[in-house]
């Protein structure tokens, strides 16, 4: 009795061996390594070094070409201003401001207007570039 017992018990340990060891198994294939995550692309560096704004540049020579009512541009302490619907609104008269067209109205203005916050706001309102130096 004790000498079945022990038969059986030493087959039972047999056996769970035996499938331990079968569920050994090899897929054969070879590990790649894991490769490290991509690195997110660095962020570009800001490539505008225009200090100027996004000002549009113009020559005088163009400026010159509005000179009237239908296209009045004027030049001011560096920068073109388009004053073509300023005329008719003008307070001070539609002469005075048609008076610059296509020229330099530096003196003018500054004569009349120089170190007025309104007026040069106003002014402001119609600058559409820099005067190419
Ligand atoms: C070119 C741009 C100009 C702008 C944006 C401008 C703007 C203005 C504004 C906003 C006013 C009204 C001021 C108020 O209500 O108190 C004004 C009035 C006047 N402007 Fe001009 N102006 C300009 C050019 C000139 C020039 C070139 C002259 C003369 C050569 C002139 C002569 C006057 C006069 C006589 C008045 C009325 C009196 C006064 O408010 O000073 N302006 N202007």
């Amino acid at each position: 009795m004790l000498k079945k017992t022990l038969v059986t018990f030493a087959s039972l340990l047999l056996l769970i061996g035996a499938g331990c060891g079968a569920s050994v198994t090899s897929n054969g294939s070879v590990d790649s390594m894991p490769t490290p995550s991509e690195q997110p692309a660095p962020t570009p560096a800001p490539t505008s070094t225009d200090t100027s704004g996004s000002a549009k540049t113009y020559a005088m020579t163009e400026v010159a070409t509005h000179k009237d009512g239908t296209s009045c541009w004027s030049t001011i302490n560096g920068s073109v201003y388009d004053l073509t619907t300023w005329i008719p609104q003008h307070p001070g008269g539609s002469q005075a401001i048609a008076a610059l067209c296509g020229k330099d109205g530096t003196a003018a203005f500054n004569g009349q207007h120089g170190g007025s916050a309104m007026q040069e706001n106003k002014l402001a309102t119609f600058k559409i570039g820099v005067l190419k130096k």
